[in-house]
């Protein structure tokens, strides 16, 4: 039996693309079929933002080719970059395609660990992404990643400072490290706004935002200036801090910025003397919490001392490539990316994200 390449072709035309949930078809994206042989090549063009989730698009297409039954006995996959610069958001013209908020209710669950970790896990994937500290009361990511500066004002606009290929911006850098800053709400709110509006963040496909412990101020400034994208919750698996948790999802709620979902981080210790695995503050309840809070459950990231040690020493950038650590943010970013496309591909027709 020869290949149908036309039923191929027209399978294949209706997949999504992951960024914005229209038609590969449609878009252009699906630039190629070819036969060669028995072999089917399909060339497809993905932006750099859907590359977390380019493994699983794959497998659709592979899973899409096999169920056409068009007589393919192989199928290969060819990925180009796609350009598709970002629309500038809201009044103040950020240009950014998704906009992610890291929190938690409590303070030192390992909010700023976690959204150091995955701008890192992003950037290394490939993706164009920026890092905001919005802790201005106490700034902790230049310290990760071992990163210091005054920046700079060019053409009105304030420079990041840059961890590799990443744009940082954090108050860190505009306090030395042991002052004390006495912040007044208003000032807050101006210190936020020039982080977003000031700063030249060049064209990114993720903004990563450290969010302060304690209450929703800044999570109320955020959400009247740009439209957040969604919102990350940590914790750790404790009771207490899992109760917490519940409450920063309903903060993010109150605040109209959507829930992507729960990330259980210091999740069991793995003893590097023997690899045995120990709970120290038990395991799988964020993974309870978030199906009662109907949220979705991302993740988790053991306790480890490398990161620990290596954060301290501003060395975060290797400890995300740890043994241990590399494959559980991977799995979290990649689910995090998910539920962003869930959510363009659901709108504006189909239901958002629950708002809680
Ligand atoms: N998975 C982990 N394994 C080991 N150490 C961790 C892990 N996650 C965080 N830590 C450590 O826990 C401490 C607190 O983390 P972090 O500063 O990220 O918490 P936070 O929630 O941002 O705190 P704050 O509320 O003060 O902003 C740091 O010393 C960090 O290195
Ligand atoms: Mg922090």
């Amino acid at each position: 039996m020869s290949v149908n390449l036309e039923i191929i072709q027209t399978a294949l035309s209706d997949l999504k693309d992951p960024e914005t949930g229209r038609t590969i078809g449609s878009t252009g994206q699906l630039s190629g079929v070819e036969v060669q042989g028995k072999k089917v090549v399909c060339s497809v063009s993905l932006s750099t933002h859907s590359l977390p989730v380019q493994d699983g698009f794959r497998e659709r297409i592979l899973e899409t080719v096999r169920t056409c039954r068009a007589g393919a006995a192989d199928v290969e996959v060819q990925f180009s970059e796609l350009e598709r610069p970002p629309v500038p958001l809201g009044q103040i013209g950020l240009s950014a395609k998704s906009v992610i908020a890291v929190g938690s209710g409590k303070g030192g669950v390992g909010k700023s660990t976690i959204a150091t970790s995955i701008a890192l896990t992003l950037s290394n994937m490939g993706c164009k992404v920026g890092l905001m500290d919005a802790d201005v009361y106490g700034p902790s990511i230049p310290h990760l990643l071992g990163i210091s500066g005054r920046p700079e004002v060019k053409n009105g606009k304030i420079q990041p400072i840059y961890y590799e290929k990443i744009a940082v911006m954090s108050m860190g850098f505009m306090v030395e490290e042991d002052q004390a800053v006495i912040w007044r709400g208003p000032m807050l709110h101006g210190a936020i706004t020039q982080f977003l509006r000031d700063t030249y963040w060049g064209a990114l496909d993720y903004l990563i935002i450290d969010m302060p412990p304690g209450t929703g101020d800044i999570a109320l400034t955020l959400s009247q200036m740009i439209p957040v994208t969604g919102s990350v919750v940590v914790c750790t698996p404790q009771q207490v801090a899992l109760l917490d948790a519940v409450k920063a999802i309903a903060m993010f709620g109150k605040t109209k910025i959507p829930v992507l979902g729960m990330v259980e981080n210091m999740s069991g210790f793995i003893c590097p003397d023997n690899g045995k695995r120990y709970d120290i503050f038990g395991h799988g309840g964020a993974r309870i919490k978030a199906e009662e809070s109907r949220v979705a459950f991302l993740g988790d990231v053991p306790l480890n001392m490398q990161m620990r040690a290596e954060s301290d020493e501003g060395r975060i950038g290797n400890a995300v490539l740890d043994p241990v650590c590399k494959p559980a943010l991977g799995k979290i970013v990649q689910a995090m990316c998910e539920r962003i496309n869930d959510r363009a591909a659901a709108q504006p027709n189909g239901p958002a994200l629950p708002v809680l």
